[in-house]
């Protein structure tokens, strides 16, 4: 059988490391670094780790209303969405991943589009 992404990238802890340069990114843009002020960041890269694998063929974790909750009260706009997805887009393609799979990964994120933003 053919092996998903998440194994052929080295399972959780190379998607960590994606998703913790991915922060670290995120943290140093100007729009995006406000939206995370109160947040647990060691606690939001585990937790975004574990959505990520699971676009990537890993384990099941969050459902799109488990989504919908965490940002609601974020009243994130589409201007933001798309700088996060450009954030992504660049911190997949640095790490190695192949374009055929970030695309892949990132047509998933756009399907949520709608259940994140809310202004
Ligand atoms: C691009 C698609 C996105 C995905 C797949 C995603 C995914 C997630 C996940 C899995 C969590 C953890 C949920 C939890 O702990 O219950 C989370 C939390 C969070 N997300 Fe997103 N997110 C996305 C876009 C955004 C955008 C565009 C922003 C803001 C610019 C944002 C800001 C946040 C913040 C601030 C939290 C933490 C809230 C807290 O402190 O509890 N997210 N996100």
């Amino acid at each position: 059988m053919a092996q998903s992404m998440f194994e052929r990238y080295g399972g959780f802890a190379a998607v960590s490391r994606i998703v913790s340069s991915f922060y670290d990114r995120v943290l140093d843009s100007d729009s995006l670094s406000p939206y995370f002020a109160d947040t647990d960041m060691r606690r939001q890269i585990d937790h975004q780790s574990k959505f990520i694998s699971s676009l990537m063929g890993g384990p099941a974790s969050y459902s799109n209303d488990q989504l919908q909750r965490s940002h609601e009260r974020l009243k994130i706009n589409d201007a933001d969405f798309n700088e996060v997805i450009a954030v992504l887009t660049e911190t997949f393609e640095d790490a190695g991943v192949s374009a055929s799979d970030v695309s892949t990964i990132i047509r998933d994120i756009n399907s949520r589009r709608s259940i994140i933003v809310s202004k």
